[in-house]
């Protein structure tokens, strides 16, 4: 017998074709009149791909490997969400308002939802990509813990309705390939998960450069430690444990979860796995962008 879905959650809402929290939703207008800035950096992902890690690495650079400067306030204040509107909880024009230049910008959007001011203004962008798989597991989990999504239903369910774009924020797919067109005409930075999992130093001296800053080595060792799965998972200014019970649940599935590549194959069942293949040779046909982490 199929679980009986929690309908206390909000479904999602349509924004232009892109599904969304339905707080989110409320924001999308709102946020058009923001006024970006030349020296703002965007972060940009697909949920569940370590957004709050590079958003931590980049605050630690921003002040130049100084702890206790990062420790000011959760990364969703130091870093705000563009589109968050989650009422007496947290937004992000709100935070917006306290926030000194040069800021550091996150978001989830697909380009077509973001303000044009952040064209016109050439903000440069760090997007983070990661290998479908990881992510659709690590959202299925988070869907659960975070009750602002809709119940998930089963892991089969959840797994149909993100290759079919069914989920917040809408197509995996589409998004990672859109950001890629976009870095062939704006600057954009675009990098993987993976890559930063296998040498974060590398990873994050190509940052350094795309920002046009250096650091001394040891205060890049520094920021690799502290920025560590290991560290952040215990740094209240990084783990969003306090963020209230009621929004997010750590004792369902906490938010710093796993933090590896290849997770995935400890929830997909074989037939999955071939049917999600198939489907994914498919999307990603006549794309230039390239996983090195191809599905196997
Ligand atoms: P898992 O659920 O697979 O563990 P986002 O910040 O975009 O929401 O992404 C969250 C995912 O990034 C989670 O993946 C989380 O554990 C992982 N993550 C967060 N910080 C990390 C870090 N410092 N190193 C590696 N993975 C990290």
């Amino acid at each position: 017998m199929e679980p009986v879905k929690d309908t206390s959650r909000p479904p999602l809402a349509y924004v232009k074709g892109v599904p969304l929290i339905k707080y989110f939703k409320e924001a999308i207008e709102p946020l058009q009149s923001f006024q970006a800035l030349p020296d703002d950096l965007l972060i940009s992902t697909y949920p569940k791909s370590g957004t709050t890690w590079v958003s931590e690495m980049l605050d630690m650079i921003y002040q130049g490997g100084d702890l206790e400067k990062c420790r000011r306030a959760p990364i969703y204040i130091r870093v705000p969400f563009l589109e968050i509107r989650h009422p007496g909880v947290l937004s992000g024009l709100e935070t917006l308002k306290d926030t000194p230049s040069p800021r550091l910008l996150k978001t989830h959007l697909p380009v077509a939802l973001l303000p044009q001011s952040l064209w016109d203004q050439k903000v440069k962008v760090v997007y983070l990509a990661r290998n479908a798989k990881d992510v659709v597991v690590s959202y299925y989990n988070f869907y659960q813990m975070a009750k602002m999504h809709p119940d998930p239903g089963t892991w089969d369910n959840f797994l149909e309705d993100f290759m079919a774009g069914k989920v917040s924020y809408g197509s995996w797919y589409q998004h990672v390939q859109e950001w890629w067109e976009l870095s062939h005409t704006h600057p954009v930075l675009y990098l993987f998960y993976e890559d930063m999992k296998e040498n974060p130093k590398r990873e994050l001296q190509k940052i350094l450069e795309f920002v046009g800053r250096s650091l001394p080595e040891e205060t890049m060792d520094l920021i690799i430690q502290h920025t560590s799965f290991k560290e952040m998972k215990k740094n209240p200014m990084t783990n969003y444990t306090s963020i209230p019970t009621e929004v997010m649940d750590h004792t369902v599935s906490p938010f710093m979860r796993k933090g590896t590549v290849g997770d995935w194959k400890n929830t997909f069942t074989v037939a999955q796995n071939e049917r999600f293949d198939a489907h994914y040779a498919e999307r990603m046909a006549g794309c230039s962008l390239r996983f090195k982490w191809q599905p196997e």
